[in-house]
């Protein structure tokens, strides 16, 4: 795509605020920018005004690139417009589950399977925001030493539920100083402050949840590597944003410590936080990288390791990555 161009963001809840933030920071080359939600209104962002416009058909004529931050499933805003805005012309990066598995649609991590995303049919697919800074921890170790098995449970954020789960847990932590009865947790299945629970997406074949099972699929599909075999538990915690994710993984090649740390101090996106410091999400928020830390050799296990990942789940997890992808088709 020769810049500038004339892009458009679909939804500006938690993902698609920040997807306008990324597109600014990083200096995206616009030439007009459309901004699409359910209704018209004003929008002030960061001291800005910006015009939200009611989605419809005609809305993507003429749009250049085209980034989904909308709900999903049926009704949801790439399922019912994504091919419209194709048809018209447009590349469109789609940030929810409808597509990601959908063999046609590229599964894109720039830095990880940048070359996947050449073979896209009009529309390439952001991962899981749990997914994502797992497989950027993971990715140059399995090219190196090849991951056989992983072990992973997260701690996800609230924001990972979108905008309303972020004021279900402020408005339960207010509740929860004043003393009084907690209001509704919606859209999280469970109350969120003072507790964690195991339940992220719903539930499906073999007890895992839906969330579960995107970090097993989505992580094979980017690595090219169905044989991966993966476990995850995913849990939520009274975080506001950035997840953490305890990964242990086994590989095939004899490998030591220095030489996974080695590796990941010289991966493009990813910190290695050294001891005795370690990743939290209070220092990850609003930060690019996948930090990890809290590297260990299995005492019992040959050729098995823990770590501790910690990534802001609506900047690497979404916002970034998406922008990211649309700038591997920016050519001057
Ligand atoms: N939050 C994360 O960490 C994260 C990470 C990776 C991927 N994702 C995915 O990114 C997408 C957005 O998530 P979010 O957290 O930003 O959700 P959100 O905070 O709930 O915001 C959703 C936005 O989508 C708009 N929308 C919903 N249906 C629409 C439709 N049919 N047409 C046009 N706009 C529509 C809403 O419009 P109104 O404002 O007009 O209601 C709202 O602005 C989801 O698919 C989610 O799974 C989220």
């Amino acid at each position: 795509m020769k810049p500038p161009l004339n892009v458009c963001v679909v939804g500006v809840g938690a993902v698609g605020i920040e997807i306008l933030r990324v597109l600014k920071e990083r200096r995206f080359p616009i030439r007009a920018l459309k901004v699409l939600a359910r209704s018209a209104r004003p929008l002030s962002l960061d001291g800005e005004s910006l015009r939200v416009e009611a989605i419809s058909p005609e809305a993507f004529q003429g749009q250049d690139l085209v980034l989904f931050a909308g709900t999903e499933g049926e009704k949801g805003a790439a399922v019912t417009y994504a091919r419209e805005a194709i048809r018209r012309g447009a590349l469109v990066i789609d940030n929810g589950a409808d597509f990601r598995m959908d063999p046609k649609v590229p599964l894109v991590i720039p830095e990880i399977n940048p070359e996947d995303a050449k073979r896209h049919e009009g529309m390439i697919a952001n991962p899981n925001c749990s997914t994502i800074q797992m497989v950027m921890a993971l990715a140059p170790v399995h090219r190196r030493f090849k991951i056989r098995r992983v072990i992973v449970s997260t701690y996800q954020a609230v924001s990972g539920a979108g905008s309303k789960a972020i004021e279900a847990l402020e408005a339960q932590t207010e509740a929860t100083v004043r003393k009084v009865a907690l209001p509704p947790s919606d859209p999280l299945p469970q109350t969120i402050i003072q507790n964690v629970f195991p339940e992220i997406g719903s539930f499906q074949e073999l007890g895992y949840t839906s969330e579960e099972w995107k970090m097993v699929r989505e992580t094979q599909k980017i690595l090219h590597d169905d044989q991966m075999a993966i476990t995850a538990t995913a849990v939520r915690v009274p975080v506001v944003s950035a997840h953490s994710e305890s990964v242990y993984f086994e590989i095939e090649h004899p490998a030591a410590l220095q030489d996974l740390k080695g590796l990941w101090r010289q991966t493009p996106g990813v910190k290695l936080v050294e001891e005795p410091s370690y990743p939290m999400p209070v220092e990850a928020v609003h930060r690019d990288e996948v930090f990890i830390g809290r590297v260990r050799q299995d005492p019992f296990i040959k050729n098995a390791f823990s770590c501790w990942v910690v990534s802001d789940n609506l900047r690497k997890g979404a916002a970034l990555n998406a922008v990211q992808i649309a700038e591997l088709f920016l050519t001057p």
